[in-house]
């Protein structure tokens, strides 16, 4: 392993078994834009609630926990106009906070839309300020920050974002500006020991809350999000998996009308939702083309081609070209170079089997909303532009296929449970992440056949003995490493020199920072002896109890 890798530089952010090829092609940054992303969105909205993302680290937990209210949510832009989003059917808009003061030169507003459509507003934070400021009224920086825990006071009779809630109850604070004077029409409901107007309110349901409801450290604070959803806005609770299923079936078959689709599986579940919903769509236009690079678990190949051929009887091109991938590595040390490899060895096969179809039109991605969002710069127009590792630029230019990228108004969560909703198999559905270049990067140093079937021996014990004992899905990923180092053992009277295996197993949310898992250990124990029993070239194994930062989840 090289001692030099800047993870944040040279990995993808995410970690997830990557939408589509981006999961195979690693690292590989390829031009973008030769392949056509087309709008409008996917989902025909029943209806919505808008988020104005004024830059808080808060503002996509409040489209989260919206969508939990099962009513569905969008970020959008402060600079957004109104037939931008229109096709959402807005029934209310939510602004976010966000590190601006309203009185700064060049802070951030609410367009003028949100006030003129007479749309119920709610403003957290900055977004309150926002929008007092912009109705006349002042905002000033506060003698003291309120920053934390505060117990907020109700005042005077029940105001409907507050319904159900207690005359007081505990809020989390973080500002340093405050409200000095309301604009007219507006009456402060409820105060806190620092802030004097917490929360406040006009006739017309513009509503301003000093605190913040999405994060958990506000007890209450989804049920006043319910609150400004369902009973002010009026929403429904129309945003549920098989509602999504319907009119995503609706949006891929306007979009590929009797074109021919591709879409590369990865055995991640973003590409297999994609797929078996473009399936659902269009049947026998969508063709999946899964290479086995010779770099997946044991049965891993066998399975992805069961789940799809076998049971949902989707056209599936399975190439096998593991050869072709080991020779490419069989000389490659670096990681980094282990990487490229894979993603150029990948491009190339994936392009000679696209060829082979004729005509395609069409191609599937797993894309995802925070993919979209991360894409986002300001000014831009909303959902434009993804960044240049989700983009499969590899592909001849020829080819000029337009994407299809049914999950990319979807949290991972919310892909999960569509993908139940399909019938997708739990264990696909739950499965862990798996880095795009595989047990390459899990050999260390040169990759050999050899090597190759001793990891997968021993991660199937890992994977075995961790689902045994009911830890898989509280285990962000869990897997083992074939070190490049051998040790010395006793195997009944004879002296044993093998390779030392280390086993991973880590706790993380969302793989930027990652916890080694603190794993039972007898279950280490069954780990390690297993693998010295069953697996005859290792000798030891070592349990890894590196956290992220400094380490990385994987050891290449
Ligand atoms: P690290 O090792 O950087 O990994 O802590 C963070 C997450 O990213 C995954 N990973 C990759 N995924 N291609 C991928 O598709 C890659 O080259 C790659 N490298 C790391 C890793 O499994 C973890 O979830």
């Amino acid at each position: 392993m090289s001692a030099n890798i800047t993870p944040s530089q040279s990995r993808p952010p995410h970690g997830e078994d990557g939408p589509g090829l981006s999961a195979h092609v690693g690292t590989v940054e390829e031009p973008a834009g030769q392949n056509r992303r087309s709008e409008p969105h996917y989902h025909t909205q029943r209806e919505s609630v808008l988020v104005i993302d004024f830059g808080s680290q808060y503002s996509r937990l409040i489209a989260r926990r919206v969508r939990e209210a099962n009513v569905y949510c969008e970020l959008i832009e402060h600079t957004a106009e109104w037939d931008e989003v229109r096709h959402l059917n807005p029934k209310g808009v939510i602004l976010s906070g966000g590190p601006a003061s309203v009185y700064e030169t060049g802070a951030p507003l609410a367009p003028s839309w949100v006030f003129d459509r007479d749309l119920p507003v709610l403003g957290i934070c900055y977004g309150m300020q926002a929008l007092v400021h912009q109705l006349g009224g002042q905002v000033e920086p506060s003698g003291k920050r309120e920053f934390g825990h505060a117990i907020l006071q109700q005042r005077g009779s029940d105001h409907p974002i507050f319904e159900g809630l207690s005359q007081s109850f505990p809020v989390w604070m973080s500002h340093g500006d405050r409200i000095v004077e309301q604009p007219s029409g507006f009456a402060a409901v409820a105060h806190t020991e620092n802030s004097p107007i917490a929360a406040t309110s006009n006739e017309r349901n513009v509503i301003g809350i000093q605190f913040h409801p999405e994060v958990v450290h506000t007890p209450d604070g989804t049920r006043i999000l319910e609150n400004f959803v369902h009973s002010i806005c009026g929403c429904g609770r129309n945003w549920n998996p098989s509602n999504f299923i319907e009119d995503a079936v609706d949006d891929i078959r306007s979009q590929v009308g009797d074109g021919k689709v591709i879409c590369a599986l990865s055995g991640g579940v973003d590409s297999a939702v994609a797929a078996c919903l473009i399936h659902r769509a269009v049947g026998d236009q969508l063709t999946c083309i899964f290479v086995n690079n010779g770099f997946m678990r044991l049965e891993e190949p066998e399975r992805i081609i069961d789940t799809f051929r076998r049971n949902m009887n989707v056209n599936i091109v399975h190439v096998d070209a593991s050869d072709e991938f080991v020779d490419a590595l069989s000389e490659v040390i670096d990681p980094e170079d282990k990487r490229r490899t894979v993603g150029e060895q990948f491009i190339k096969v994936f392009d000679r089997e696209a060829a082979r179809l004729g005509q395609v039109d069409f191609l599937a991605q797993g894309t995802l909303y925070p993919d979209v969002i991360e894409s986002q710069t300001p000014g831009d127009n909303v959902s434009a532009k993804i960044k240049s590792h989700h983009n499969v630029g590899g592909l001849p230019e020829e080819m000029k296929l337009e994407l299809v990228e049914p999950l990319r108004y979807l949290f991972k969560d919310e892909v999960r449970m569509v993908g139940l909703e399909l019938g997708l198999a739990e264990e696909m559905v739950y499965r862990q992440p798996f880095p795009g270049p595989g047990l390459a990067i899990r050999v260390m140093g040169a990759v050999t056949r050899e090597k190759l079937d001793t990891l997968r021996a021993a991660d199937w014990i890992v994977m075995d003995e961790i689902k045994a004992n009911g830890l898989y899905r509280d285990l962000w990923q869990s897997f083992a490493v074939l070190t490049d180092t051998m040790s010395v053992g006793v195997v009944g009277d004879f002296r044993a020199y093998g390779y030392v295996v280390a086993v991973r197993a880590v706790t993380s949310e969302e793989a930027m920072t990652a916890d080694w898992a603190r794993l039972p250990h007898d279950v280490l124990g069954r780990i390690s002896s297993r693998i010295v029993n069953e697996v005859p070239s290792v000798s030891r194994v070592v349990y890894d109890i590196t956290s992220k930062p400094p380490g990385t989840i994987e050891w290449e």
